[in-house]
């Protein structure tokens, strides 16, 4: 059965980033009610943190050498997410900007899946390799600020150029980016912006 895998990655249950998904997804049923949607929430899945075994398998793999017993055992679980993660025919990611950037969450979960070997690899002559086949992929990023026309009160936007570019490390270049914005502040513009995003994310659920 084809699969969209849905990474939702904010904590709040009053979540804009969320609700967009929420709009793109009912969209995505009605135009495509035989595929399944595995969701991946971020903050509920097991994740092992970055460090004692995990970390060392990396660098292993990087040296080539051997991998001890625990190594093997921890980065099964890096082969387990990504596999996930490689089986989707279509993928969402809906997140908060946090600081400039990512929840932390979410780039735990980068920080595992992209292994050597696993989703990208190292030729000498070439540099670095993708490993995974592209993809249609939609991120929704939810912030406080208005990215869209530019009134983000002196805060940039590190999330869109970041997963633009670890995604494409990995192979998925074929990348849309809806930003809901902003999402606080006084309450008409956070409608309007509401409004109009919602209004994109069912238009593109049609097609996608
Ligand atoms: C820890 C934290 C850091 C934030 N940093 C930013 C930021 O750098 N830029 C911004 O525009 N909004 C920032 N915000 C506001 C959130 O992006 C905004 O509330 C957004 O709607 C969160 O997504 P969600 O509604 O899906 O949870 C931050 C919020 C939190 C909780």
């Amino acid at each position: 059965m084809a699969k969209l895998l849905h990474l939702t990655c904010s904590p709040r249950t009053e979540s804009e980033s969320s609700a967009g998904a929420r709009v793109f997804l009912d969209g995505f049923s009605q135009a495509r009610p035989d595929w399944d949607i595995d969701v991946v929430d971020i903050w509920r899945e097991r994740m092992p943190e970055f460090t004692g075994p995990i970390i060392e398998a990396k660098y292993a793999r990087l040296k080539a050498e051997t991998f001890t017993e625990a190594q093997r055992d921890s980065f099964a679980e890096a082969e387990r997410m990504a596999l996930r993660f490689s089986l989707a025919d279509r993928v969402l990611i809906s997140t908060p900007m946090w600081n400039f950037g990512l929840p932390y969450k979410l780039k735990q979960w980068f920080d595992i899946i992209v292994q050597p070997g696993l989703t990208f690899r190292f030729d000498p002559s070439q540099g670095y390799l993708p490993l995974l086949q592209d993809r249609p992929t939609l991120v929704i990023i939810a912030s406080g600020s208005d990215f869209a026309t530019g009134m983000n009160r002196g805060r940039i936007d590190m999330a869109t150029p970041y997963l633009r570019e670890i995604l494409r490390f990995i192979g998925i270049s074929n990348v849309r980016f809806v930003l809901i914005g902003p999402t606080t502040g006084p309450q008409q513009p956070i409608d309007a912006a509401r409004e109009r995003t919602h209004r994109r994310l069912a238009a593109m659920a049609a097609t996608f």
